[in-house]
């Protein structure tokens, strides 16, 4: 099996709120990050698909479907954008590092070729990252 990652780079905003708790539990556990006026991240995202190499074509996938899918269901709706109020899910999920990770692979997953897509990692930070694999 071959390994292929293509990293791309987004700048969102975002707050951490969880209206089931009080305001004092949620300043408690989230402390700066819950200030609704929010902050910045500029994200780095990394998106690996893996296949076996197509004798035809000496490659897994074609780069381009992946690259054109990453910015249409991922940068177009999250590049520059508040993340708790431009995109729908995250009116209801805390925009967390994890749960972006968590969306942006539902986000992919239908408009890559079945089976293909083996991880998305997203670093917050350059010191901070997730890994999802889709379960
Ligand atoms: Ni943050």
């Amino acid at each position: 099996m071959i390994y292929l990652t293509r990293r791309a780079e987004f700048s969102a905003a975002h707050y951490y709120h969880n209206p089931e708790l009080s305001p004092e539990e949620n300043r408690r556990l989230f402390g700066k990050c819950n200030n609704p006026h929010g902050h910045g991240h500029n994200y780095t995202l990394e998106v690996t698909v893996v296949g076996e190499v197509d004798a035809r074509t000496g490659m897994i996938l074609d780069v381009k479907d992946l690259k054109a899918a990453l910015e249409k269901e991922v940068l177009a709706a999250m590049d520059h954008r508040f993340l708790n109020k431009e995109v729908p899910v995250f009116a209801e999920k805390i925009p967390t590092t994890e749960n972006l990770a968590v969306e942006i692979w539902r986000r992919l997953a239908p408009n890559l070729p079945a089976g293909r897509l083996y991880r998305v990692r997203l670093y917050e930070t350059p010191d901070l990252y997730v890994d999802y694999y889709g379960d």
